[in-house]
């Protein structure tokens, strides 16, 4: 809506910065006048009652408007193109995958080496774990950034990460990075400041110089890493004080009440999508909003800042997309993508960690009735966002979805999810799983676990052929299943060659506190040079996780537009949905141990009747039978039927 006061205000500030009256200048312009209202509404909603709102609302506005003058020309020219193209992110001609660049390239510069690896499998969108400088033995695998701005020189130089952008949007690449969004490094300048007395930076922290308020805050605030870090508090001699550290102890929790912490990492976004950033993964969004007496997890006000930081990007680099890290439980992570009058208007992604740790329920069991019931609210997703789709990443798997779900299938939660980790972690008897618990909280018993792709569906275990394929039919059906369910498929590095837990994080002080880092593999070039080796493990792994990437970029009906229905169950070990388009795609998976049947009439509860179908992944052709008769999985294997040309019936 035009407000005169502040669109005047906006129009003399940009005449004031030379913004022009042309070109990318003028669409600039329009996008800050169209979006000017939001960003003021949502800044007043958090910080009217600041003293210093007003001023740093200028400067809210100067970082936009300094931001947007920075952009090069290539990176305005290709907003302007993502643009037209409308919500490019949803394509299904992009693959990711998520990778440290010192474990898998050596460095940024190492990295441009390994493109054409990348190419060769079929990726084309590149996760970059943090770059940027992090003190070494207290990083957090990079999630505590000591400087926003700087690469640590153990990856290189800011420069080199210019290249490597460079190269891959020459490539046809896209990039996707992280903002440390909810803590820094307590070495950051910030916090050396703040540790020194000075009262500006200490308002950029939470710190408090008695038990009391702390006290306050620990009563509802659950634990994050209650092992290695418990409470949320740490003391500082230093200052003096109390300070809030969520995660671990070096990691100091910013207070995104003061504004000025708010603006200066909008910056910090800024910069990031100014290096050419096309998803911005944020981490930790859910913590960025602490009040007492909560538990500082999904407040309101975490989603009106992530709904502000999305208007202002639309501005500023309206190319970028945004990526929440919410790991959070399934009726909260749909907030997300905005609610009332702001639906779809706040991250553009978030990861689909429900479904993810549904299909390690479904692995484990053999049953899917648990997945299905968590499908109704999973498919509350407004249009135009997405899912990022996976089976591991560098992080734990938490069991987070509703008891209610487990219920559902008929289950005891308190049960299922002791016998999820027991036999994640090996523990259960039969168990082929090689992981651990992560995080174990001793008061609630709560876990997570950890542990490679390949070590958790058995292949660290399998010694006979018999074994070595049943892992390699366990891996391909998980990835099969997060590759063909909607949203953007994000492989983890290593996953792709099947490597197994690597325990020798154990000898290295800064890391066997955390044993995610059994996950993390280092790559080791040889034994990927095995993927040419037929039969070789490595090979088998490699060509079908290349095959599963070329159907999904095949089949447009595997762009996030909505166009999931799930087949109703008919066989409790087989998970199936149609992909819908112009032919539709049935994509069945079975979780089973052993041959499943499938009643063909599970094909005929659609509006149109299929006739002959064509499996694209074992290259068979069928013919849809009667209801008596019945479609075979083989155990753990999958299918991806297309119906053939005019083959659809309607129903009498
Ligand atoms: C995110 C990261 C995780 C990290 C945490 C704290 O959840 O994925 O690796 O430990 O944030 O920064």
């Amino acid at each position: 809506m035009y407000q005169y006061s502040l669109h005047e205000r906006l129009r003399k500030l940009c005449q004031k910065q030379q913004i022009g009256y042309e070109g990318s200048d003028l669409l600039f312009y329009t996008r800050l006048s169209a979006n000017a209202a939001a960003i003021h509404e949502l800044y007043t909603g958090l910080y009217s009652n600041h003293l210093m709102a007003d001023a740093l609302f200028e400067k809210l506005l100067l970082t936009l408007i300094d931001n947007h003058k920075r952009r090069s020309q290539t990176l305005r020219q290709r907003d302007e193109t993502k643009a037209a193209a409308g919500h490019w992110f949803l394509s299904n001609e992009l693959a990711g995958m998520s990778l440290y660049v010192d474990r898998f390239a050596g460095s940024l510069q190492g990295m441009q080496e390994k493109l054409d690896y990348c190419k060769e499998l079929g990726i084309n969108l590149l996760h970059l774990m943090p770059v940027f400088e992090s003190p070494e033995g207290e990083s957090d695998g990079g999630y505590a950034v000591s400087d926003f701005r700087k690469v640590a020189s153990r990856f290189g130089s800011l420069i080199d990460l210019q290249q490597l952008q460079q190269q891959m949007q020459e490539a046809g690449m896209y990039l996707m990075l992280d903002i440390v969004l909810n803590h820094t490094s307590q070495q950051h300048i910030w916090a050396q400041k703040a540790r020194k007395g000075d009262p500006v930076y200490q308002e950029y922290f939470y710190m408090y110089p008695d038990r009391s308020i702390p006290d306050s805050f620990d009563a509802a605030m659950p634990e994050i890493f209650p092992e290695t870090a418990p409470g949320n508090f740490t003391w500082n001699d230093q200052a003096k004080k109390w300070i809030m550290t969520v995660f671990h102890q070096y990691q100091w929790d910013l207070n995104y009440t003061n504004p000025a912490v708010l603006i200066d990492m909008l910056d910090n976004i800024l910069f990031y999508a100014n290096l050419g950033v096309d998803i911005l993964r944020i981490d930790a969004p859910a913590f960025i909003w602490k009040v007492a007496g909560t538990t500082c997890q999904n407040l309101p006000q975490a989603h009106q800042i992530l709904q502000l930081i999305k208007q202002c990007v639309a501005v500023a680099a309206p190319g970028m997309a945004l990526l929440g890290e919410a790991i959070v439980a399934p009726s909260e992570i749909m907030k997300y993508f905005g609610t009332g009058n702001r639906i779809g208007q706040e991250c553009d992604f978030a990861y689909h960690a429900t479904q993810m740790a549904l299909q390690w329920d479904a692995l484990a069991t053999g049953d899917t009735r648990v997945m299905l019931a968590a499908q109704p609210q999973l498919l509350q997703k407004p249009p135009g966002c997405s899912w990022i789709t996976y089976t591991r990443c560098h992080d734990d798997i938490g069991l987070g979805y509703d008891d209610s779900m487990i219920a559902a299938a008929g289950f005891d939660p308190y049960e299922h999810r002791k016998f999820l980790k027991q036999y994640y972690s090996g523990e259960a008897e039969g168990s082929v799983a090689s992981g651990a618990l992560f995080s174990v909280n001793p008061k609630t018993q709560d876990a997570r676990i950890s542990g490679s792709l390949a070590s958790l569906c058995g292949l660290e275990k399998a010694v006979t052929s018999d074994e070595i394929n049943l892992a390699i039919r366990k891996i391909l059906l998980m990835q099969a299943q997060s590759f063909f369910i909607g949203g953007l498929p994000m492989l983890f590095y290593g996953d792709e060659l099947g490597y197994t837990n690597d325990y020798s994080y154990l000898t290295d002080p800064g890391k066997s506190y955390d044993n995610r880092w059994m996950h993390r593999p280092l790559i080791n070039w040889s034994k990927n040079e095995r993927r040419h080796e037929a039969l070789r493990t490595e090979a088998l792994v490699f060509q079908a996780t290349q095959k599963l990437i070329r159907l999904r970029k095949q089949f447009p009906q595997f762009a996030d537009k909505g166009n999931i229905s799930w087949l109703r169950p008919h066989n409790i070990h087989v998970a199936g949905f149609i992909r819908h388009g112009d032919r539709p795609l049935y994509c069945l998976f079975n979780y089973g141990n052993k041959t499943s049947y499938l009643t063909w009439y599970a094909f005929k509860e659609q509006e149109t009747i299929p006739v002959k179908l064509y499996d694209h992944w074992e290259g068979k052709k069928y013919m849809v039978g009667a209801d008596y008769e019945y479609l075979l999985i083989p155990p753990y294997g999958f299918c991806l039927l297309e119906v053939m040309d005019n083959t659809l019936l309607t129903p009498q």
